[in-house]
């Protein structure tokens, strides 16, 4: 997807290296900032992973990480991972200074719009606080699907079938 959002930046989704760990590792880390305000909880998972968990998930060949940049800095980031034929997104994230642009939302699109053409469905989870994300995903056709406990809160699960081509 090409085109300008908010910002006059280049909205063209480009796969991330494992390279791209560490920069990873740290707008991850300012992004999930504010949803652990929002659940009174700073060891959420993405706020505990390390720079060597973020390197293994981008190592694995069953994840996809697509990103944004704005010249040479990533400014939203997904994770995708493939299993049979379901897509689990995860760590959608962008950079405090450019929310509220539509870039999580353009990059939660294009994501799906790449997953392989055997993905029937897609997943994800977000925190029973995250009224934003829900909002979003709602927005895009996720619905839940159940609630799990994850520490003095809940996990929402997500999920949506994928629109026929
Ligand atoms: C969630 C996130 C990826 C959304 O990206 P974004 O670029 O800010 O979102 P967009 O500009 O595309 O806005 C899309 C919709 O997201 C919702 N939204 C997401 N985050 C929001 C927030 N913090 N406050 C208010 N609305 C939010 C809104 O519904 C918004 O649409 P609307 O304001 O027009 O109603 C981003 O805010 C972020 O990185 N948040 C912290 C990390 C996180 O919670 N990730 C998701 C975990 S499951």
């Amino acid at each position: 997807m090409d085109g300008e959002l908010g910002n006059p930046c280049p909205v063209t989704p480009e796969l991330l290296p494992e390279s791209a760990a560490g920069e990873l590792l740290t707008l991850q880390r300012a992004a999930f900032l504010i949803e652990a305000r929002a659940h009174h909880d700073l060891d959420l998972p993405p706020l505990l992973e390390t720079l060597d968990q973020v390197r293994a998930a981008l190592a694995d060949p069953a994840v996809t990480a697509w990103g944004f940049r704005d010249g040479a800095r990533i400014v939203a980031a997904v994770r995708v991972l493939v299993r049979g034929d379901v897509a689990e997104l995860g760590r959608l994230v962008v950079a405090p200074d450019r929310q509220g642009e539509g870039l999580g939302t353009a990059l939660l699109l294009a994501a799906e719009a790449a997953a392989p053409p055997v993905v029937t469905g897609f997943r994800l989870t977000t925190g029973e606080f995250s009224a934003g994300p829900l909002r979003l995903y709602t927005r895009h056709g996720y619905r839940e699907t159940r609630r799990s406990p994850e520490g003095e809160h809940q996990l929402v699960h997500l999920a949506k079938v994928r629109d026929a081509p």
